[in-house]
């Protein structure tokens, strides 16, 4: 039996790991969630209550030294994140972090020292990594060398400054997906000044280090949602559409060999969007690893070159050096 608890109630633990949790709870018989924490009274004791755990908390600490959980799931503010995740690691506990793990590079370095120093098995939250085309896509790759990735994100209205704690996403599933560190980069920023200081559209230009390269294209005013991406290997291209934050599975994966033939690849979690959008499976790995005593593929270590490009976008960089 593994008693977990999860700290930060709002928007994004409410939309997204209720319904995750709840049907992980429903398969895994071995996994209690015991309590909830958030500064917000109310929002505790409403998310304690919908996952039926008996208890709920407004200090995560007193929430850790009580319930002594063996993992703590954090949804908190990304700038207050990499601070509870050292306290609740120093604690003893198992972590699934959501992204971005951190503010910068340097305070993911530190916090990824302390998950090395205290042992506790840690998972970053970057649900592209678990949305069922993706990892249908990967089955499909194997091992065949990735000659190119064209990736795009597109959104409606995203005008604030902090755009890039979104752009992540695509940064890490590009540098999850390639098979060798990022060797050198370049980066442009479209001033977008008609809808205000600092948006723009941004163009990554990436080599890495077994010769393989990739563009990556983020679009935060573009009047559409929609990201994807074209992975050419040496069998062909794998094209993809990712479903964004919608119960409509508008996901896609087609294949197109060296002669143009063209099929499409089905991959399938569910139909609704916690499940679309890699939530489940990627709450439901954390737990197998949890219960299993493993470690995860996707700790904080293996997000630490995703940081360190991410800073060149927070930074407004135009090159980027390994
Ligand atoms: N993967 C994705 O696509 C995705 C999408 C949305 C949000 N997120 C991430 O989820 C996290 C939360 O985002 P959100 O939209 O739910 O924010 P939110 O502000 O709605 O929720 C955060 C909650 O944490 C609580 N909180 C703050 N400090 C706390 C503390 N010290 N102890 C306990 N609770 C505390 C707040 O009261 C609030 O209820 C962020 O890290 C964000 O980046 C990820």
């Amino acid at each position: 039996m593994k008693k977990v608890c999860l700290i930060g109630c709002g928007d994004h633990a409410h939309h997204v790991y209720l319904d995750a949790m709840l049907r992980c709870r429903a398969e895994m018989e071995q996994i209690v969630f015991s309590a909830c924490c958030d500064v917000e009274k109310e929002r505790a004791r409403n998310f304690a209550e919908k996952i039926h755990a008996p208890y709920f908390y407004t200090n995560y600490f007193e929430m850790v030294a009580r319930e002594r959980p063996d993992a703590v799931i954090l949804v908190t503010p990304y700038h207050l994140t990499a601070k509870i995740a050292m306290d609740v690691m120093h604690a003893g506990c198992a972590v699934l972090i959501e992204k971005p793990p951190a503010e910068d590079y340097s305070s993911c370095r530190a916090l990824a020292d302390v998950a090395k120093e205290t042992g506790c098995m840690n998972q970053v939250a970057f649900n592209r990594r678990h949305i069922p085309v993706i990892r249908e896509m990967r089955r499909h790759i194997g091992n065949t060398a990735i000659q190119h990735i064209s990736y795009h994100m597109y959104r409606i209205g995203r005008t604030e400054s902090y755009f890039y704690s979104t752009a992540v996403h695509g940064v890490d599933l590009v540098c999850s997906m390639m098979r060798s560190p990022c060797k050198k980069g370049e980066m442009l920023y479209g001033a977008l000044p008609g809808y205000g200081t600092g948006v723009e559209n941004i163009l990554m230009q990436l080599l890495f280090m077994d010769g393989g390269t990739a563009q990556l294209s983020f679009c935060p005013v573009s009047g559409c949602v929609s990201e994807g991406l074209t992975v050419t290997t040496d069998q062909g291209s794998y094209i993809a559409e990712i479903p964004i934050w919608s119960d409509q599975d508008t996901s896609r994966l087609l294949f197109s060999n060296h002669n143009g033939e063209v099929t499409q690849i089905t991959s399938s979690d569910g139909p609704h969007m916690f499940e679309t959008n890699g939530f489940y499976w990627q709450l439901r790995q954390f737990l197998e690893n949890l219960l299993q005593g493993k470690k995860s593929p996707d700790d904080l270590f293996s997000v630490l070159e995703t940081m360190r490009l991410t800073d060149c976008i927070r930074l407004r960089q135009a090159h980027y050096m390994a």
